[in-house]
């Protein structure tokens, strides 16, 4: 076991996003995350990445009680995510992005960011992790200049510049082409392959890239889990089809 959720609830106010989820993922998985609209999957990974304090439940992350010890402290213990709506800051390149989040890992954090392009450590991890994901060519490129497609591939590759030992991801294809999509799926399976990276967890509206990359999936549906089972288990039973998929049809 890597990560382990015990009864986590939620609330804003009265209202109950997250009711009693539990999950675990082993070493070595890929997990996703499904459900519609408002199911609480964006409240779940925030949970699990110390962003979100819960109302209840614990986290636990390789064998240690994680629970609200905040996502920096996280990121260093090997934990690193990206957002539903893309993160990254417009005006720095794309190699002052990835340097960034290297500054995080390294623990350069106490010198001003314009003495790092002197950090030879720094300077070299960042174009390493700029060509694992195929922007090498653009690491001078800024990165609001970027297609969506690879602002999206930029913001993944800034948690892999942390290296960590698991990954979460909100939507890390929303908003793209098919086409794109798919290249970024392969990009990131290729990445985490050669980082050694031990489980992905990954939200994901897009059903084809579901079944085609999960070894497990996990479907949330008004804050609790309706179903936890393997890609062929979720696709014959009709009460996630309905009301996961079934209401998808449309919504996005
Ligand atoms: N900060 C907040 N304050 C109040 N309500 C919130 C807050 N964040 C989320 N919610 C509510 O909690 C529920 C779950 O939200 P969440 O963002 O986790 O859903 P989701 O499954 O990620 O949805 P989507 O597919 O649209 O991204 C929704 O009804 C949402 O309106
Ligand atoms: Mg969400």
């Amino acid at each position: 076991m890597i990560l382990q959720a015990d009864g986590l609830r939620k609330f804003y106010g009265e209202f109950c996003a997250l009711d009693g989820v539990s999950l675990r993922v082993d070493a070595g998985e890929f997990v996703s995350i499904i459900g519609p609209n408002g199911a609480g999957k964006s409240t779940l990974i925030n949970i699990l990445t110390g962003i979100t304090r819960p109302s209840a439940g614990s986290v636990r992350f390789k064998d240690r009680e994680v629970g609200g010890i905040g996502p920096v402290r996280l990121a260093r213990l090997g934990m690193a995510r990206s957002f539903q709506l893309v993160q990254i800051f417009p005006d720095l390149t794309v190699l002052e992005t990835l340097q960034a989040a290297g500054v995080a890992r390294l623990g350069r954090g106490g010198r001003l960011f314009a003495s790092l392009a002197g950090d030879r450590e720094v300077q070299e991890a960042a174009l390493e992790v700029a060509e694992l994901f195929g922007l090498g060519d653009k690491r001078h490129t800024l990165a609001r200049q970027l297609p969506q497609g690879d602002k999206k591939l930029l913001d993944v590759a800034s948690a892999f510049a942390l290296r960590p030992e698991i990954i979460l991801l909100d939507e890390p294809t929303s908003g793209v082409s098919t086409a794109d999509k798919t290249a970024i799926m392969e990009t990131l399976v290729t990445a985490s392959r050669r980082i050694g990276l031990r489980a992905i967890i990954q939200v994901e509206h897009d059903m084809d890239i579901v079944f085609a990359y999960s070894d497990r999936i996990i479907a949330l549906h008004e804050g609790k889990v309706l179903a936890d089972a393997a890609p062929a288990a979720i696709q014959a039973d009709r009460r996630v089809i309905d009301t996961v998929i079934g209401r998808r049809a449309g919504a996005h």
